[in-house]
């Protein structure tokens, strides 16, 4: 085991998928999790040493990394720095994901050793249209704790690069992918004629306005005077408000949501290159 490298954690997540992901991993290669949780701000302690170990967590928005993630991470530098990119999808696909993020830390002096894409619950997920619903669960957890062992394995030999592109999104099945595809090209065309912004509303039945969806929110964008008002210049539909109200009393009905339920119902595996 290299004892000279300091593994530090950093983490974007809305919905806690990605941080826990991010604390189970970490949590196996030394015993404290010390993490810095950029959700809400930029990050603060930019610069990393080339016997620091970075290990960041991210979730996939559009089949790319979040990009209020990248933003927030946007500082960022390395000195040849090794670094273990993970990026948590709601069970459809990662797609450029995870090359996105190794291309974006090699730009700022950091090695991709190792590469992950893990599953977490959808965002849009809901009771009707369930979407990878609890994942992390026990078993996932279980398995980032054992790819937490294999990092600490490796950083006992050599710190060379991998082949992030090699990481592959488990198969979704050819007719599954084509339907999806098909609606979402359906959607642009409609969003192309006739633009309709999707937001979380709020039933005012349910609200106590507690301000805990005011809270949650990565982007400052619920007013706390009436929180049925949400900025729709800074939304970016992570759903932290629909998951945390105790209330159920946000909602953001994705037209994407029963699409993903039906399409991407089967248990997608984690996957790593290392
Ligand atoms: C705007 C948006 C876009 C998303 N796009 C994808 C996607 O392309 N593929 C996918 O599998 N999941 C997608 N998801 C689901 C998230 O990647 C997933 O729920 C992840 O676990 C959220 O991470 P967090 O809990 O750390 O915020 C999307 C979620 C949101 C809010």
């Amino acid at each position: 085991m290299n004892y000279e490298l300091n593994l530090r954690t950093v983490y974007f997540s809305a919905t806690h998928t990605s941080e826990r992901v991010a604390k189970a991993i970490s949590c196996a290669v030394v015993d404290e999790f010390a993490a810095e949780d950029v959700t809400f701000g930029e990050l603060k302690n930019a610069d990393f040493a080339a016997d620091d170990l970075l290990l960041v967590a991210v979730p996939v928005y559009g089949g790319g990394v979040a990009p209020v993630a990248l933003k927030r991470l946007e500082a960022i530098r390395g000195n040849n720095t090794p670094a273990v990119v993970v990026v948590v999808y709601g069970n459809r696909n990662f797609e450029r994901a995870a090359t996105q993020m190794s291309e974006f830390l090699a730009e700022r002096g950091f090695i991709t050793i190792v590469a992950a894409a893990f599953v977490g619950e959808h965002s849009y997920s809901t009771d009707e249209n369930p979407v990878a619903v609890g994942r992390p669960n026990d078993d996932d957890i279980a398995e980032a704790q054992r790819f937490g062992e294999l990092i600490k394995a490796k950083m006992a030999g050599a710190m060379e690069a991998v082949d992030v592109a090699a990481l592959k999104c488990p198969d979704s099945g050819e007719e599954n992918v084509k339907a999806f595809v098909e609606f979402v090209k359906g959607y642009q065309a409609k969003q192309a004629n006739n633009p309709v912004k999707l937001l979380p509303t709020t039933d005012e039945e349910k609200c106590v306005m507690c301000g805990v969806c005011v809270d949650v929110c990565p982007m400052g964008a619920i007013d706390r005077e009436d929180v049925s008002v949400v900025d729709a210049s800074k939304c970016i539909k992570c759903c932290a408000c629909v998951k945390e109200c105790p209330k159920e009393a946000k909602i953001l009905n994705s037209p994407f949501a029963p699409m993903l339920s039906k399409y991407f119902a089967s248990p997608k595996p984690n996957v790593w290159v290392m």
